[in-house]
């Protein structure tokens, strides 16, 4: 079985490098004959509240042809904590704003044997009658996926490079992780995959892969240090999992895309003041 994970796409309304990158992925993506595709997020460039950019990106990515999944990042629902970027906090109606466009932000689809499992990280920790929803479905997965190997997606990873940097800015939120770690050890995991770094990394926890899927959009080559992310590729790109008797992530791009820093990409500046955040 082929899943490709693609993530943090950050396609604008305006066009610009987010917007061709994620077209070229899709043709990519499209040749690379995939069972299912799986976006774990950030899947508009900055605001929440841009409705526009929501239709954009829904137009583009329905050019993908294999069965997809999409999950909501922090710059699509906002994100829980005290200090949320933008000033964004994930509420109700931004996270209904989201469904609208593109479903329901948890899942599991089952597939040659395989559970493909998604939910929303940025419900953890965030108090919202969502989270709890969604605790009630967490908590019944080991029902819903009985003995069958499973992978596990979100959009920030569910665990922090270095234990001092799980927040809810980086991951799952600190309240939240113990009560998700019971849930994930009563499942046969093989692998997670998250967003959220801009950084492909291929690590190991307890027999599962821990994969964090490279953005299409943009990298952080200087500006996010290397004890928060660890070591790994500031290149654009997806993730191929080739998933059979044992689970096979490679990272994966075509030639010739642009691979801007992030306040390189016009649209992410005029959409940074649009919101009025000053980096
Ligand atoms: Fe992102
Ligand atoms: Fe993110």
């Amino acid at each position: 079985m082929k899943l490709v994970q693609i993530t943090d796409t950050h396609i604008s309304h305006l066009g610009g490098s987010p917007s061709s990158n994620a077209q070229r992925f899709v043709a990519f993506i499209n040749a690379m004959e995939p069972d299912i595709v799986v976006h774990t997020g950030d899947v508009t460039i900055l605001d929440p509240d841009e409705d526009r950019d929501r239709v954009v990106a829904k137009e583009i990515l329905a050019g993908i042809s294999a069965p997809l999944r999409v999950l909501p990042g922090n710059h699509d629902v906002g994100e829980p904590g005290d200090d949320p970027f933008g000033d964004r906090p994930v509420t109700s109606d931004r996270i209904a704003a989201f469904r609208a466009h593109f479903g329901i932000d948890r899942f599991v689809e089952v597939v040659d044997g395989w559970a493909v499992v998604g939910f929303n990280s940025e419900l953890f920790d965030s108090g919202l009658p969502e989270e709890e929803e969604q605790w009630a479905w967490l908590e019944s997965l080991p029902e819903q996926v009985g003995p069958r190997p499973v992978v596990v997606f979100t959009h920030k990873p569910v665990w922090a490079y270095a234990p001092e940097y799980q927040n809810t800015h980086l991951t799952v939120g600190p309240d939240s992780l113990p009560r998700l770690e019971a849930v994930l050890a009563q499942l046969d995991v093989r692998a997670f995959g998250s967003g959220h770094l801009h950084h492909y990394a291929l690590t190991e926890r307890d027999g599962a892969a821990v994969v964090s899927a490279p953005s299409t959009a943009f990298v952080h080559r200087g500006a996010v240090s290397a004890d928060i992310v660890g070591p790994g590729l500031a290149q654009l790109g997806v993730v191929e999992y080739d998933l059979g008797e044992r689970v096979l992530p490679s990272f994966r791009a075509p030639l010739d895309i642009v691979e801007p820093e992030f306040l390189e990409v016009e649209p992410a500046r005029i959409a940074l003041d649009a919101m009025g955040v000053t980096l």
